[in-house]
């Protein structure tokens, strides 16, 4: 137990900093706040890791993630000293420190695409990928962005476009330009000497596109996978505008520089990388052959699905056998991507869904708030911030990242009295906040907490190997974990109706507060789940 890195048995939180804590009243979280919270995460939570979202400076046309200084602070959340406060506090208590790292794309506003764009003979032109207009002067491919429209945009003054596989002003770089590439893996390098632990890494299989900038394959039907965009990006077989089989080697290179830190630091360095991707052998060849990639690609199988108990163990089963020896899986249940928990599960399914979150074998991410079931926000057309809702309002993000609700005063306690957030709080009723839930045995922050302390007291839980328990009714998803002589069960009733389970022990923890003591072949209300010790 000792022996394994910390990344492997840690829970990880993540926070969108707009959102989280504002210290200077400005109505928008800052790294200030998020300092001030330490002591919240670490002991009244206990989790052992953040991951903040970028806080980079950024004009904030997709907040944060168009970045125009990969070694600053956007003003709006401090400044460099604040982030070192951060760092200081964190290690004072022993918390892991995640950092959001945007390596597909960075603003138009960065000095990098302004010089690119100065003319086709800078230096710079390079480090972004332009190109010709089509016979006909339109695009030069039919590569369509994620949020709509062509994935080109013309530059008059030199008569090229540009591709962008986001909004127009997050122009792409260009990773097979060795001057971009040092200049990106040396961002990496400044945020490892001012101590952080690791990276989550933004849409980082999108780095590497086909170099001939072939047309995608064209679908009669629009695919319904992760996230059916409903728009025109489904129509395409990604096969060329995103993960060219170049990532790989680029991987190794970005990893040699977490090796080279941690070598050095002595300290286990980490990343995160966001791949959306559903057919499991891909996605696990982001960890690298020899587990030389990413330490993890991020895992959204339970992030859409139909919460049925033949469909979450398949999910696991598929990734188990899908990881590279020696390779750690990782599960979430929601970002700041996607619509809060209780929103998409409801309030009974979205406990089973945290007990097993913290109980499969593998790093479980918690996005902020959900420890106090906060609510998804109706965020009017006109009030939506978010680029994408401003262009299709279902596709919205702001409901899912409203301010944290720490009290049930009308700032939430996010901010100081008197000054409107940047985005509303959701707390209707005045219970969806930490302070209404704290020492309330019935709370959504208790049972996080609960099962957070049980997690850190097993190894089974933290390290061990994962088995399926095949003999169970059909709504029921089970499993062991072992590690050593140390083993705990998990019975999940996915259906809605009781059933009754062959298995007996002494219980750790259910959804059901009223059940306790010895388990004994027990009858698991619809939508119950429990852990016990055999
Ligand atoms: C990732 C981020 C998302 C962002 C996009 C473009 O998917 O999670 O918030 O809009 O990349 O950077």
């Amino acid at each position: 137990m000792a022996d394994a890195p910390w990344w492997k048995s840690a829970v990880i939180y993540q926070i969108y900093p707009r959102s989280f804590m504002d210290s200077n009243g400005d109505g928008v979280g800052d790294l200030a706040g998020i300092t001030s919270k330490i002591d919240y995460l670490v002991d009244t939570l206990g989790i052992d890791a953040i991951w903040i979202s970028p806080f980079f400076n950024s004009p904030m046309a997709d907040f944060g993630y168009d970045v125009s200084d990969y070694t600053g602070v956007d003003p709006l959340f401090g400044d460099l000293d604040a982030f070192d406060s951060l760092v200081a506090r964190c290690r004072e208590r022993g918390l892991r420190l995640i950092i959001d790292w945007v390596p597909n794309h960075s603003s138009s506003e960065h000095p990098w695409f302004v010089e690119s764009k100065s003319s086709r003979d800078n230096p710079k032109r390079d480090w972004y990928t332009w190109a010709d207009p089509a016979p006909d002067g339109g695009p030069p491919n039919n590569w369509i962005a994620v949020f709509g429209g062509p994935a080109w945009e013309y530059d008059d003054s030199t008569g090229q476009y540009y591709l962008h596989s986001f909004l127009a002003s997050q122009p792409d770089l260009n990773w097979r330009n060795q001057g971009l590439k040092s200049a990106m893996l040396d961002t990496l390098a400044f945020w490892l000497d001012r101590g952080v632990d690791g990276f989550r890494m933004d849409v980082v299989h999108f780095a590497m596109k086909d170099p001939e900038l072939a047309d995608n394959p064209v679908l009669d039907q629009p695919e319904t996978g992760y996230k059916s965009l409903g728009n025109e990006y489904d129509r395409l077989v990604h096969a060329n505008d995103r993960g060219h089989p170049d990532i790989h080697p680029m991987l190794r290179e970005v990893r040699s520089i977490l090796d080279r830190a941690e070598a050095e630091s002595g300290s286990a360095k980490y990343s995160l990388g966001e791949i959306h991707l559903l057919d499991w052998n891909e996605w696990a060849s982001y960890y690298g052959a020899d587990n030389d990639e990413l330490h993890m690609p991020y895992n959204f199988a339970f992030v859409n699905g139909p919460w049925t108990a033949q469909w979450a163990r398949n999910n696991v089963e598929e990734l188990e056998a899908a990881l590279p020896e020696g390779a750690w899986p990782n599960y979430v249940l929601s970002n700041h991507d996607e619509h809060r928990l209780v929103a998409r599960l409801g309030w009974d399914r979205s406990a089973l869904a945290i007990l097993m979150l913290l109980t499969l074998r593998g790093t479980p991410t918690i996005y902020y708030g959900d420890e106090v079931g906060m609510l998804q926000a109706d965020i009017p057309p006109e009030r939506q911030q978010d680029p994408w809702g401003q262009r299709v309002a279902e596709l919205g993000r702001d409901g899912e990242r409203t301010p944290m609700q720490w009290d049930a005063t009308p700032e939430a306690g996010f901010t100081k009295p008197g000054v409107e957030p940047w985005l509303p709080i959701v707390d209707p009723d005045g219970l969806h906040n930490v302070a209404a839930q704290l020492d309330d045995p019935n709370s959504r922050l208790e049972f996080y907490r609960r099962l957070l302390a049980i997690r850190k007291t097993s190894s089974a839980l933290q390290l061990g190997d994962y088995q399926t328990i095949h003999v169970v009714p059909d709504e029921v998803f089970a499993y062991r974990r072992s590690y050593g002589h140390e083993v705990v069960e998990i019975y999940l009733n996915m259906g809605q109706s009781p059933v009754d389970v062959v298995a007996e022990g002494s219980l750790l923890v259910s959804t059901d507060r009223a059940r306790s003591g010895a388990v004994r072949n027990p009858t698991l209300a619809g939508l119950e789940a429990i852990a016990i010790i055999p």
